[in-house]
């Protein structure tokens, strides 16, 4: 560039910043000063790295602890990124057909990686250490990551959490308060030897229950299924649309619980029967996603697809040979 170019844009420059500061009635020399002041940004800095890289406290001596707690936090963020999108579909003014399906095939981008990423599990905790450490962790469980819960809450109407045994006795003058009493993992979280709420329920319901009623009651409008609803009919009955929000509910509400729900057997199903899980859940009628029927998008499945939820997973991944790979 020459001499002369650089200078006129220079002062350009200058003249949109001279703007932008006199807008909010500052003085731009004495924000060029600090400027001259400041020092540079180093990445370090800018991510927080010393801090994220000390946030992994373990609570014992197993090296492949660190595995579990770092996995956890990973799966955190991807929470966190999740939750971002959503929340950025749920305050669009004038919310386009264009801009959902985009932030949906990210939020089914991030799912995928998080399904296929679970093996970090299984191949990085040795099952031995991990047998010993998670004495430590009662009554700690990853039921308590009141992200998830988030998530569920934003993506659909309230009534498709709520235990299906109970839905039927709400109507649609039913208050969240109300269905809040049948959400189906208060129903899950009893525990196996007193058939009483489990101690890691309590106290998820002591820090969130306010929080995540409040929540419910804020989305209840807004949530992904009302978007959706609102959207055009045309571009609600597109094969793109379907796909794309199918794929979301069954990443969701099959795929990742059933990636879970393996490792939770790999690790916790001994030769000689079940032990029982930090939480003290009856895990195994309460993971499997076919016991459950979370349905996000219920509007668009056939009765027979609903009936089946969650058996094809079975029947490709235990039984067959078809390997998950993720996709938008
Ligand atoms: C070896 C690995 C893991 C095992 C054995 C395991 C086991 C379990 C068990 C048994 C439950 C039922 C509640 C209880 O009784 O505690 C549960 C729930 C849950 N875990 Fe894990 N888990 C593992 C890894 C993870 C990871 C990496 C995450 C990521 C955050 C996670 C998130 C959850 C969530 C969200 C629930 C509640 C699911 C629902 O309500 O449908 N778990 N886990």
């Amino acid at each position: 560039m020459q001499e002369q170019d650089k200078e006129k844009k220079l002062s350009e420059k200058i003249d949109q910043l001279k703007e932008r500061y006199e807008a909010d009635g500052q003085d731009l020399a004495v924000h060029l000063d600090g400027l001259y002041h400041s020092n540079y940004l180093k990445y370090w800095d800018y991510i927080s790295l010393e801090t994220l890289l000390s946030l992994q406290k373990t609570k014992t001596n197993f090296p492949d602890e660190l595995i579990f707690i770092v996995y956890h936090q990973i799966t955190e963020l991807y929470f966190k990124m999740v939750l971002h999108e959503i929340k950025q579909l749920c305050v669009a003014k004038n919310l386009q057909a264009d801009f959902f399906l985009k932030r949906m095939k990210r939020i089914n981008w991030y799912f995928g990686h998080l399904i296929q990423s679970f093996d970090v599990i299984s191949v990085g905790m040795e099952h031995e250490q991990f047998m010993k450490f998670r004495s430590a962790l009662h009554p700690a469980s990853g039921f308590q990551s009141v992200q998830y819960r988030m998530i569920e809450m934003m993506s659909t109407d309230f009534i498709n959490l709520v235990s299906k045994d109970k839905r039927s006795d709400y109507t649609d003058y039913s208050t969240i308060d109300e269905m809040y009493e049948n959400i189906y993992w208060r129903h899950g979280a009893i525990d196996v030897k007193t058939g009483k709420k489990t101690l890691t329920l309590k106290m998820f319901e002591d820090q969130y229950s306010k929080k995540l009623v409040r929540l419910a009651n804020k989305f209840k409008t807004k949530n992904l299924y009302s978007l959706f609803k609102r959207l055009e009919t045309d571009v609600q009955q597109s094969e793109e649309t379907v796909a794309i929000l199918k794929r979301f509910d069954s990443y969701v509400n099959i795929n990742w619980p059933l990636a879970h729900y393996k490792y939770a057997v790999r690790f916790l199903i001994k030769k000689d029967g079940a032990v029982p899980a930090t939480g003290g859940t009856n895990w195994q009628k309460y993971l499997p996603p076919k016991f459950q029927k979370q349905i996000f998008f219920p509007s668009l499945y056939t009765a027979q697809e609903i009936e089946d939820w969650g058996k094809a997973w079975v029947e490709t991944e235990v039984f067959g040979s078809v390997e998950f790979t993720p996709s938008v």
